[in-house]
């Protein structure tokens, strides 16, 4: 194994050794020392809202049942028979009470129990010679959740979810609980790029500096307005425990102006008053920030706009949740799914899926301009000029490391975490630091 410390050093000052985005040594490590270690997505628990309800998610290539029980407990087993090790369940959602492995027909309750073996009796002598007591399915070492949305860990002493998500929960809220009831999932449309997973985590954690030259189009033809170069300038970026993410400057206004602006209904603005803090709603009302794009490390990425619906100036938002999941170090498979709160009325759930299905997803235009980008850098990363280049991601820094603008005041913006205004790469600095602290911690 090679010594990563000149590349590990490279990427805290902000200066990114290009082939980190397609490099096969280097994503050996990430497996073992981030996909092993931290807290991962796998599903929400609106997804799995009856008794059976079952969804099939993978952290990497270790494909979990996450499902929830006849007793409605949320349990996460790994989907690999304990007899021959053929995968349990072969289905991507659905709702079973049994799992039967396909190859020799053991079954399992929705549990993880196993409850049944062909020919127990002539093959292993009964519960005598072989007790299905005690014999489950192998649960995911740990498994907890957040505003209903389910995260396991691979590593047994992982620290509990809280802490690992630390004070970007309260950005967190702003996606997964504008009422009591939280979200509800639709999806995820799953597609894979031949792009490194680190990009588009990177992208979504702070840059608002792509917007306005990557999707000038979007802007042209009228679909979302907000995009513009001032407009992204004017926006706070923020970090905050394990992740980061955009905002966009509000016009003036009080709180319920500035979430009709971005096309919140009174009845919905009535629920978030009662569901957020007053510094959350004081980053809206008072400060005049509305939350767009966030990643939260490693892979888990969130977006928030309002594009305009229909032939009229009224616009809409929609939230998406997507997931950066790796499949090598040049291919990702994107989950993304449709998230609305979940008491919002059917007509504005209607319109926010029309809003995001424009925007992202596979047939979303944000999403088609951003691919061609990541896939392009992806290949070239994979030659060997690239192990000689280094990337320049120190916006926002002077070159003696002073910062170019002052972090905002408690006072400019309520939230917690450091927050900036202006031009700056701080969160994907932020995001690749904590990349280079797990390659290096667990040696
Ligand atoms: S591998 Fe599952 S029953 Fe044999
Ligand atoms: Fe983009």
């Amino acid at each position: 194994m090679s010594d990563h410390s000149g590349v590990l050093s490279d990427v805290r000052r902000g200066m990114i050794p290009a082939h980190i985005y397609n490099d096969r040594e280097l994503f050996d490590l990430e497996r073992e020392r981030i996909f092993g270690q931290v807290w991962v997505f796998v599903g929400h628990e609106s997804e799995i809202a009856r008794p059976g309800d079952y969804v099939v998610r993978r952290v990497l290539q270790d494909s979990f049942i996450v499902a929830r029980d006849e007793q409605g407990q949320i349990r996460a087993h790994f989907n690999m028979c304990l007899h021959r090790g053929m995968q349990v369940c072969r289905a991507e959602m659905g709702n079973a009470s049994h799992f039967r492995c396909p190859y020799h027909g053991w079954s399992y309750r929705n549990d993880g129990r196993l409850i049944g073996l062909p020919f127990h009796q002539d093959a292993y002598g009964g519960e005598e010679g072989f007790p299905r007591k005690r014999q489950r399915l192998l649960p995911a070492p740990r498994l907890d959740s957040y505003n209903g949305m389910i995260f396991i860990s691979l590593n047994p002493d992982a620290p509990p979810l809280l802490d690992y998500l630390g004070d970007f929960t309260f950005y967190l809220d702003y996606y997964t609980r504008q009422s009591p009831s939280g979200i509800q999932l639709s999806g995820p449309q799953r597609w894979r790029v031949k792009a490194n997973w680190k990009i588009g985590a990177e992208n979504f954690a702070g840059d608002m500096y792509h917007t306005p030259h990557t999707h000038t189009s979007i802007v042209e033809i009228g679909l979302f307005r907000e995009p513009t170069g001032a407009k992204r300038k004017d926006g706070a970026t923020y970090w905050a425990g394990n992740g980061g993410g955009t905002t966009y400057k509000l016009p003036p206004g009080d709180l319920d102006e500035r979430l009709r602006y971005v096309g919140y209904p009174a009845e919905m603005i009535e629920r978030m008053k009662k569901s957020w803090s007053a510094e959350q709603l004081r980053v809206i009302g008072d400060d005049g920030f509305m939350i767009s794009a966030a990643s939260l490390f490693p892979n888990l990425s969130f977006v928030h706009n309002w594009p305009r619906v229909a032939d009229s100036e009224d616009v809409l938002p929609f939230i998406s949740v997507r997931q950066w999941q790796p499949i090598s170090e040049n291919e990702t498979e994107v989950l993304s799914w449709f998230a609305v709160d979940a008491e919002a009325p059917e007509d504005f759930k209607r319109l926010s899926y029309k809003a995001y299905l424009m925007c992202f997803g596979s047939t979303g235009m944000f999403e088609q301009d951003d691919v061609e980008n990541w896939v392009s850098l992806t290949n070239t990363a994979g030659g060997s000029m690239a192990r000689r280049l280094l990337l320049n991601s120190r916006m926002g820094l002077l070159t003696d490391d002073r910062e170019v603008s002052p972090r905002l005041t408690p006072e400019q913006f309520a939230g917690p975490g450091v927050a900036r205004t202006g031009y700056n790469e701080f969160n994907q600095r932020a995001l690749l630091s904590r990349w280079a602290d797990h390659l290096e911690a667990a040696r």
